[in-house]
């Protein structure tokens, strides 16, 4: 590493002598972009692996709706580990609606969810600490502690307070009970009627947009190795160590 570090001084020290354009980049961002590769004259030594930025996330999309068994096991032991183990290489989209029903009554959307008027509640408030927090590190912990817990609709206040920096109650409260909610509820509705093909159960798994049988069970049974094998970059660390984990021997007796 050192030694890679020396040379690479050496050639921009070289380069500033050429008259061309300096390298003004630390050396960790030398193979992020064609352009400071060039700038950096490492373009060789940057050809060995896909250029990082440039290959797409693996875009993981959920199609849940809250009280759901299989989707609290999915999102709590399956999504939520992986998505911290490989967020850097992973863009996940929750949309909690799942297999509801909505209906227009005098301008307002009534939701009739599968598991009860809970579970809309549920599904609201997770719609609403995606809006109201914005960035997946701040509100995918939220709705892991919330879907793990064994009352999810009550955890959600104590789930909120766990997490840094700390958000009033009342911030999401205004958008459960007023119309922002009621408007990104059928939002969710109209997401996942597009569909296509149109989901028959839930949890409903796309993978970059592709949903097959194939494809959900392996997610169901290891989203992380599905992660790993559908990234096309280079492979984060975390990727190879899983590999090598499988080739540890058993105790013998
Ligand atoms: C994840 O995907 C969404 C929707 O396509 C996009 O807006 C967002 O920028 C992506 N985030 C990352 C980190 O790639
Ligand atoms: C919902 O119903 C109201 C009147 O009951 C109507 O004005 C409005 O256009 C409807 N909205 C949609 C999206 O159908």
């Amino acid at each position: 590493m050192r030694v890679a570090v020396v040379v690479a001084c050496v050639l921009w020290a070289v380069s500033e002598a050429d008259g061309r354009p300096a390298c003004a980049y630390p050396p960790a961002q030398w193979c992020d972009s064609h352009h400071i590769a060039v700038a950096c004259q490492v373009e060789q030594q940057c050809l060995g692996f896909k250029l990082k930025k440039e290959v797409d996330p693996v875009m993981i999309s959920l199609y849940y709706e809250s009280l759901c068994q299989a989707c609290r096991y999915f999102l709590a032991l399956q999504l939520f580990p992986t998505w911290l183990m490989l967020n850097d290489i992973m863009n996940v989209t929750l949309v909690p609606y799942g297999n509801a029903l909505e209906k227009n009554e005098s301008g307002k959307w009534v939701f009739d969810c599968q598991h009860g008027e809970q579970e809309c509640t549920g599904n609201m408030i997770e719609t609403c600490l995606m809006h109201t927090l914005q960035d997946a590190d701040r509100y995918f912990p939220i709705i892991f502690c919330m879907e793990l817990a064994a009352d999810v609709i009550a955890a959600a206040q104590l789930c909120l307070q766990i997490y840094e920096p700390k958000v009033p109650w009342t911030n999401i409260e205004s958008c459960i009970t007023g119309d922002l909610g009621n408007k990104l509820m059928h939002q969710n509705a109209e997401l996942t009627r597009a569909l296509n093909p149109p989901h028959d159960y839930v949890p409903w798994i796309l993978v970059n947009g592709k949903h097959t049988d194939d494809l959900e069970n392996e997610a169901m049974n290891s989203l992380f190795n599905l992660v790993c094998k559908t990234y096309s970059g280079e492979k984060p660390q975390a990727c190879t160590k899983a590999d090598g984990r499988k080739s540890i021997p058993k105790c013998m007796i």
